[in-house]
């Protein structure tokens, strides 16, 4: 018989960037398109998966046939992404999360007048979600239901001349605690608003880091294919 390799399983995807305000009319953002984690839900979608998206911002439309839920801010797409984890055997969180946001959110458009000083903004730190998934994961009560949910994070790294681009992301792979992560070698003009992407999908497990290159949607099908072997691995 044939069966497609997500068939029955709950897929949760986080994609798009947050947008952090500082007042009614204005954000702190970052370049996102939306468009690897729109690209992973075709592919999840495709595989027989029952998708949800966690939709923050995002240069493309949403796919048909995904279940989308919006949010704005990391405050927000935390709580979509917790609640979304309850019942999801895979969460993928490929959203460019804000690291901070302003430590106060002005109810009226913050003015400029001659008289008064530049103003200075103060950022506190955002929750860090994807840790925060791998936590709830083995919480007690949830422990027994989440057993073999597969967390799946994205790093975007620079390499420097203190590291190479492998083993930072080797190093952020055990502080987050993921099942697996999918690193980007980002250049100043790679990645935001591409289509093509090059990774390597690292495994928690200690498996041979993975390369996939080609396409959004062509990396997008390899990581979901990797999942499907994932899940069929600890629960056949
Ligand atoms: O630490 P870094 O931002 O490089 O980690 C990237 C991964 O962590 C991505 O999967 C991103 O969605 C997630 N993340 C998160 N919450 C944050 C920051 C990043 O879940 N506050």
């Amino acid at each position: 018989d044939f069966q497609l390799p997500l068939a029955g399983r709950k897929v949760t995807i986080s994609a798009g960037g947050t947008r952090e305000p500082l007042d009614p009319v204005r954000f702190l953002g970052n370049r996102s398109s939306g468009k690897q984690g729109v690209a992973l839900a075709v592919a999840a979608r495709n595989a027989g998966a029952t998708v949800r998206l966690i939709a923050a911002h995002m240069d493309v439309p949403a796919p048909a046939g995904v279940d989308v839920v919006r949010v704005e801010t990391a405050l927000q797409l935390r709580e979509a992404a917790l609640a979304a984890a309850a019942d999801s055997d895979v969460v993928i969180m490929a959203a460019a999360v804000a690291d901070f946001r302003p430590a106060e959110v002005s109810g009226t458009k913050i003015k400029k007048r001659d008289d008064t000083a530049d103003p200075v903004i103060t950022l506190v730190r955002n929750p860090d979600i994807l840790q925060e998934l791998v936590e709830a994961r083995s919480a007690p009560g949830n422990e027994a239901a989440r057993r073999h949910q597969l967390i799946v994070g994205f790093a975007a790294e620079t390499g420097d001349g203190q590291g190479d681009v492998v083993a930072y992301a080797e190093a952020k792979l055990k502080r987050k605690g993921c099942d697996l992560l999918v690193v980007n070698h980002v250049g100043t003009d790679k990645v935001f608003g591409q289509d093509t992407n090059s990774v390597v999908i690292l495994a928690r497990s200690g498996a041979e880091p993975q390369e996939a290159a080609g396409s959004k949607s062509e990396v997008s099908a390899a990581v979901i294919t990797r999942v499907g072997h994932e899940l069929n691995h600890v629960s056949p």
